[in-house]
């Protein structure tokens, strides 16, 4: 594994952070979260293209063009020697006397390159259990921004109350989870929460929806209330670290094991970087 700090490759051990570094004291940044499979980094534009549209979104000029932040990925993975790897970097409002008005530096750029976690056939099999949850996050969650505390409690306490997932719910309306959003299955029809300001435009959520697409299932980008979504016939979570996976039960509701629809999607999900 590797780390890059304000333009230079350190050990992720390496203490690398100024005390007035804006990314902690404010969270003032976005990020991006890639998957490499095979060295490979999967949807790197549509990764750098959510990246250009976050940071436009909160006026944050990014340090380095596309291009060199494409060499500093690849070059990361080639330093980290790892095949299986998921590429963390963010980009902040960079280094200056706390003071909530912008200051007038260069932005900063960090990245690690760690050892991709690997979900066991068994895992993907069970699936995971999930609660649903009042969502008590801004109005801007299509941003990719650094400020994740609603999230990072949500989590938490779905595994204290022993799920594995929390699921964020507004006027008795499906959003997404902490770090995934979500789709159901009812009557072979594919559905998702639309791609409203309120939710992250996930990458695997457009390729699972591309899929289904090819594939000739119906899809519908819809609002789904929680009575719909617990009366499903399949359900699922999408993101980049979890590609596709199962949910087997949200809150008392158990859904059914039988799974075709999610079945497909996960093998045609797979074409995107398996190698024949
Ligand atoms: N999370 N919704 C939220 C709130 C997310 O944080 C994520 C991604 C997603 C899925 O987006 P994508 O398919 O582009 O990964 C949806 C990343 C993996 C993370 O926070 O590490």
């Amino acid at each position: 594994e590797i780390a890059y700090y304000q333009n230079k490759f350190i050990d992720v051990d390496s203490p690398a952070l100024p005390i007035d570094e804006r990314g902690h004291q404010f969270g003032d940044g976005v990020y991006e979260y890639i998957r490499v499979y095979d060295g490979t980094p999967l949807f790197l534009d549509e990764h750098l293209d959510r990246l250009e549209k976050s940071a436009a979104e909160i006026k944050l000029t990014l340090p380095y063009r596309r291009d060199e932040i494409t060499g500093i990925i690849y070059e990361g993975i080639k330093r980290s020697s790892l095949k299986e790897a998921a590429v963390y970097f963010q980009i902040t409002r960079g280094i200056a006397p706390r003071n909530h008005s912008f200051p007038n530096v260069k932005a900063v750029f960090s990245m690690t390159v760690k050892k991709a976690t690997i979900f066991t056939d068994e895992a993907r099999t069970k699936g995971i259990s999930v609660m649903l949850r009042q969502d008590e996050r801004w109005a801007n969650c299509f941003i990719k921004s650094l400020n994740l505390l609603p999230n990072v409690l949500s989590k938490q306490e779905a595994i204290e109350k022993g799920y594995d997932e929390a699921i964020f719910v507004h006027e008795d309306f499906v959003r997404e989870g902490t770090s995934c959003n979500v789709f159901m299955v009812k009557d072979g029809t594919l559905y998702t929460p639309p791609a409203t300001r309120h939710i992250l435009h996930g990458i695997t959520r457009k390729a699972v929806l591309d899929c289904a697409r090819e594939y000739n299932i119906p899809v519908r980008e819809q609002a789904i209330n929680t009575t719909f979504f617990k009366n499903c016939d399949e359900a699922f979570i999408t993101s980049t670290s979890i590609e596709i996976m199962p949910i087997y039960s949200i809150e008392d509701q158990i859904l059914p094991k039988e799974r075709p629809v999610t079945e497909r999607l996960y093998s045609a999900y797979q074409n995107f970087y398996k190698q024949e």
